[in-house]
């Protein structure tokens, strides 16, 4: 018997026939591993493709509320979002795929371990560095990586090998799914200039198609993590499958971008997150009334730091450790409640509470109980301004030219 392989599976045709040529041009014995993180294809069907590819065996692990409390839920709280847009859904799914299938090979004494990523994109970098960071004796084989097969050749490599794959009309488009979004990329999205057609949308309505009337969602956050919907206290899995079918009713979480992968490419992505823009937005409302101005601002920077170590396939690092420490630390006032209205695709906070609350009323308000002393401005506002005054006098108002945009030539004439 050959050495055996690990291979993360998910049914369709490019898995299928990598499961086949892992066995022929590799000599591997081949166990298939499902992961769900919440969006799994029809199992059956899967398992009996894989088996009739020759498989040893076809394994589903259920991952769903493992993947949000221990990585979706931290990157909502560290506010991680690439480039400004994507909630980084697939690139949170690679580490917690990659960790279950070092798990496998060591339940199975494999020596190896294979994905089905191109060797153009993301996906293969973050398989690779977490494989090697939990398993560094592990070979990793990257099956569309180091067998070129186009689709007419993967599909005859199938048919050849009496593999099912019952061909419905092939999608042009390639696609990802789980509890934190949907990627779609590839056929005509790779033209930036197209507009996506209705069909590359599947948990989104177009804003045209949303109801009249907007939804209001209460949250509830605990330290930083969501806990219960307008009062009921759900599971993280419950939670979230709840809020992206009455988000994406509303047309919630359609994102059209281009990114720059890490490989150096600039790539035209479309997704699909209603649950992760919506509880992303109402987590930022509810840390701007429980977190200061100071905490705010430093950790927009570990924000970008946190969302591009994700997105580059650093989860498994001392960096990532560090980063997450202090974001945890910062989330411990970050409980409350936030309502949340869905509305023709927009997700916007209205309303906010929390019993760690920085927010006085007694000190913003302009009518009756106003507490704040205002005649406490006046000796600020002179020390506040005192360097720009300083410079003024002594710097700009002798360069100042009378076409000067800034109207310095005018200061103190007036
Ligand atoms: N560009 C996104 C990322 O790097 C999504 C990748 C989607 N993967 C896919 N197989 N369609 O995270």
């Amino acid at each position: 018997m050959g050495e055996t392989i690990v291979l993360a599976y998910s049914g369709g045709l490019d898995t299928s026939v990598a499961t086949k040529w892992l066995q022929e041009a590799r000599g591997y014995e081949v166990v298939c591993l499902m992961v769900d993180l919440g969006r799994l294809p029809d199992v059956d069907s899967a398992r009996e493709r894989g088996l009739k590819a020759g498989a040893l065996a076809v394994d589903v692990v259920d991952a769903k509320e493992d993947f949000l409390r221990f990585f979706v839920y931290p990157a909502l709280g560290a506010g991680a979002v690439y480039e400004g847009s994507y909630p980084l859904a697939t690139a949170l799914g690679r580490p917690l795929i990659a960790k279950l299938l070092v798990d496998k090979a060591r339940e199975v004494g494999a020596t190896a371990v294979a994905h089905g990523c191109t060797g153009k994109g993301n996906d293969q970098v973050r398989f690779d560095v977490s494989i090697r960071a939990l398993g560094p004796d592990l070979k990793v084989v990257g099956t569309a990586r180091e067998n070129l097969m186009n689709r007419d050749e993967a599909i005859a490599y199938a048919e050849r090998h009496g593999i099912p794959i019952k061909q419905t009309v092939a999608s042009p488009y390639s696609t990802d799914e789980n509890l934190w979004g949907r990627s779609v990329e590839a056929g005509m999205l790779e033209d930036p200039w197209m507009e996506p057609p209705e069909e590359v949308y599947a948990w989104t309505k177009p804003v045209r198609a949303t109801p009249e009337e907007p939804a209001y969602v209460t949250i509830r956050f605990d330290h930083g993590a969501p806990v219960a919907l307008d009062g009921e206290e759900l599971r993280a899995v419950e939670l979230v499958e709840r809020l992206n079918a009455l988000a994406g009713e509303h047309g919630v979480g359609r994102i059209d971008m281009v990114e720059d992968r890490l490989v150096g490419i600039k790539s035209r992505e479309i997704y699909e997150s209603p649950a992760a823009v919506t509880l992303l937005e109402a987590h930022r409302s509810l840390e701007a009334l429980t977190l200061t101005k100071l905490q705010l601002r430093f950790k927009e920077r570990v924000a970008q730091e946190y969302a591009d170590l994700i997105y580059n396939g650093l989860w498994f690092t001392a960096h990532h450790q560090d980063l997450a420490a202090y974001v945890q630390s910062t989330q411990r006032h970050v409980t409350g409640e936030v309502r949340m209205r869905l509305h023709r695709g927009t997700a916007t906070a209205v309303g906010r509470q929390s019993e760690r609350s920085l927010y006085s009323h007694a000190l913003a308000t302009y009518s009756e109980g106003d507490q704040f002393d205002q005649s406490a401005a006046l000796g600020f506002i002179k020390l506040h301004g005192l360097p720009v005054e300083v410079q003024a006098r002594r710097q700009l108002m002798l360069d100042a030219k009378d076409d000067d945009p800034l109207r310095l030539g005018t200061v103190g004439e007036d």
